[in-house]
């Protein structure tokens, strides 16, 4: 077996796999969430780098030979070192692969005005990683970020469609495009909110353009495993997905219900 990996800081990366197994259901997928460390949003570079390299040796060693980092947080905290540094020392045929990146491609091609928007952790938006991203890619898109701390738990807490969510949501995207009037695309920049969406759709203006990861993931993947044949025809075929998580696996296999629509069974493991 060599699933196809997918990391995240706990259940919010399950709405980056279901993209991503809908699109290419053949291939077998290993999840796992650190869920008894999460969240990463608020952590140290330090500590969401070694956590995320736990996470990243783990799956390795079950046999992972591709890895998706579905986490923003870790993407923008870990990914850049894991890719330079540890990969070359570990196995160099293997390959760890970000969200950042694919969503900076997308956004190119949705914004007119190049004046863009996103919301995101307090991890993601203080590593600056979008805008880095950005200014290589596309150097004149502007951005405007917004660092969204109660979203997550928000979301965390099944709270996704309460009173509480329309306080902070409509807050925090008034705040965001106050920044900036000519915004008209926002990226959801993190996991989670993609749950969110109805929300932030509520109160995003019609004619600002709404990015939520999974599918521009998704086909960002397919795309690679097309331009990399020798790494893809080393992946597993058998249509499976099975679950990790580092707390409880009957918590974990009830929110992840929530996440994917579907029932899934988990196994807890220690990192
Ligand atoms: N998975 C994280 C992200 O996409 C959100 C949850 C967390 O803070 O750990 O940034």
């Amino acid at each position: 077996m060599s699933p196809i990996g997918v990391f995240d800081s706990g259940y919010g990366g399950l709405t980056v796999l279901r993209e991503i197994r809908s699109l290419m259901p053949q291939y077998d997928y290993l999840y796992l969430g650190d869920n008894a460390r999460a969240p990463y949003g608020p952590r140290s570079f330090e500590r969401v780098y070694e956590f995320t390299l736990q996470a990243v040796r783990y799956l390795f060693e079950q046999g992972c030979q591709l890895i998706i980092l579905a986490c923003n947080t870790a993407s923008a905290k870990a990914l850049r070192s894991i890719q330079q540094h540890d990969l070359p020392a570990i196995d160099a045929s293997r390959r760890v692969l970000g969200v950042v990146r694919p969503t900076v491609e997308a956004v190119g091609e949705l914004t007119h005005s190049r004046h863009i928007g996103i919301v995101a952790t307090q991890g993601t938006v203080s590593s600056r990683t979008y805008e880095l991203e950005m200014a290589k890619l596309h150097p004149d898109i502007v951005i405007s970020s917004r660092a969204c701390p109660m979203w997550v738990p928000l979301v965390e807490n099944y709270e996704f469609d309460s009173p509480g969510a329309d306080y902070f949501v409509r807050k925090d995207v008034e705040a965001l495009l106050a920044t900036d009037p000519a915004i008209d695309t926002i990226i959801l920049g993190c996991t989670h909110f993609p749950l969110l969406y109805n929300k932030v759709r509520t109160y995003t203006p019609a004619h600002v353009k709404l990015l939520s990861q999974g599918e521009y993931v998704s086909r960002s993947l397919a795309d690679y495993l097309s331009r990399h044949a020798d790494l893809e025809a080393r992946l597993s075929r058998g249509a499976t997905a099975r679950f990790l998580t580092t707390d409880d696996a009957l918590h974990f296999a009830s929110a992840a219900t929530l996440f994917l629509g579907q029932a899934v069974e988990a196994s807890q493991i220690s990192l």
